[in-house]
């Protein structure tokens, strides 16, 4: 065997991070080229690569230089791109839309979409944040952007487009820029869905990896509204930890599984607390609810997040507590989620690639 194919033959043995299958299987190896010291590898592999492009790098690249020592070795990845889950035509230009969802409200939902967004944009993707819990806009609070209108412009046609603000590397709307704090509450279910629509439609986002949507709690119109107009990748359900919660939790799962939109997982939020003095976990309420309903409903679990503080004073200041170097356990359990969140977008991904999109009549 020449070196070229034992180079090629050990690269496409190395598996995927996320998908769990080899290079081979992926029939991601598209090219292998070796002059001298220099060795060029030309993938193609399913998008978003943003968290585990590096590790496919320096596995390929201690790959290549167990046969060649020494040698150069540059890896070039073309994305993938999966097929849109339905052929509702709107945001084309967002590769994936990710709903944050949560049966009822209060549980974090909020605060773990701003963070999970901030994370997004640190590790390179670009991103956008809808915030589109009407009753409550809180996206102006936790990024500090409280009294801020979004810019707009008419165009010939009549027909106005906004921009979304940016901070901290993420591209955000609100109905909290668009209207006055007391307008919110008297918007009723049909107008609501137009506000709604209005948001999804009529913001130019440009080029997104991610568009995160924080929802509204509940399995109301918008929810409905969205499922139906925005061609989602997939939703992720907010819960805490208790058994009370979690029947919310099925409600909202039934409810995406009933319009075809795939499960990403349960992130369990305020699961444990661990004590700034003594450094004691304490499981403030009952353990694992958020473990035991993924379990129960065969949907991942994508992880825990503390009860701290500092998650809640880092929303007031806004500045969400990613950014904070001071409690690295926290950041980590942000990231930790984040990852796997964008893990199991690739997996749906992945298996859209095999999947013809829906046919969905508005
Ligand atoms: N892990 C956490 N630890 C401490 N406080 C939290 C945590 N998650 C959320 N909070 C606080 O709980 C309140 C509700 O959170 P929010 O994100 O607005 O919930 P939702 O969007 O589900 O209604 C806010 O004051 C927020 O700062
Ligand atoms: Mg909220």
């Amino acid at each position: 065997m020449d070196k070229e194919q034992r180079i090629r033959q050990a690269i496409e043995a190395i598996k995927d991070p996320d998908l769990d299958q080899t290079l081979s299987e992926l029939n991601a190896v598209h090219e292998v080229k070796v002059a001298d010291d220099k060795v060029e590898i030309f993938l193609r592999l399913i998008q978003p690569l943003h968290f585990v492009a590096q590790t496919i790098d320096e596995q390929i690249k201690q790959a290549v230089q167990e046969i060649v020592p020494g040698a150069e070795v540059i890896s070039y990845v073309r994305e993938v791109e999966a097929p849109r889950p339905s052929k509702v035509p709107v945001l084309p230009d967002v590769r994936n839309l990710v709903a944050i969802a949560s049966g009822k409200g209060g549980v974090g939902k909020s605060t773990v979409a701003a963070n999970i967004a901030v994370t997004l944009a640190q590790s390179g993707a670009r991103v956008g944040l809808l915030d589109a819990d009407i009753h409550g806009p809180s996206a102006p609070v936790l990024f500090g952007l409280q009294g801020e209108q979004m810019p707009a412009r008419k165009l010939e046609d009549g027909r106005i487009l906004g921009y979304p603000l940016e901070k901290y590397g993420v591209k955000i709307a609100s109905m909290g820029f668009v209207m006055a704090r007391d307008q919110a509450a008297i918007l009723r279910g049909p107008l609501q869905a137009g506000y709604f629509t209005t948001l999804v439609e009529q913001i130019e986002w440009g080029e997104l990896d991610y568009l995160i949507f924080d929802l509204p709690p509940g399995t109301g119109d918008i929810q409905l509204t969205l499922t139906q107009r925005v061609p989602l990748t997939g939703a992720a359900i907010v819960t805490t930890p208790q058994d009370i919660s979690l029947a919310d939790v099925r409600r909202g799962i039934a409810m995406f599984r009933k319009v075809n939109v795939d499960i990403l997982g349960v992130i369990e939020n305020m699961s444990f607390y661990i004590c700034p003095n003594c450094g004691h976990r304490d499981e403030i309420f009952q353990h694992g609810g958020g473990k035991r309903i993924a379990k129960e409903q065969n949907v991942p679990f994508l992880g825990q997040l503390p009860l701290n503080s500092a998650i809640c004073s880092a929303s007031d200041q806004g500045v969400p507590v990613v950014l904070n170097a001071d409690i690295p356990s926290v950041r980590e359990a942000f990231v930790d989620v984040t990852r796997r969140l964008a893990q199991e977008v690739r997996r749906v991904n992945a298996r859209r690639l095999h999947q013809p999109p829906v046919e969905i009549s508005l």
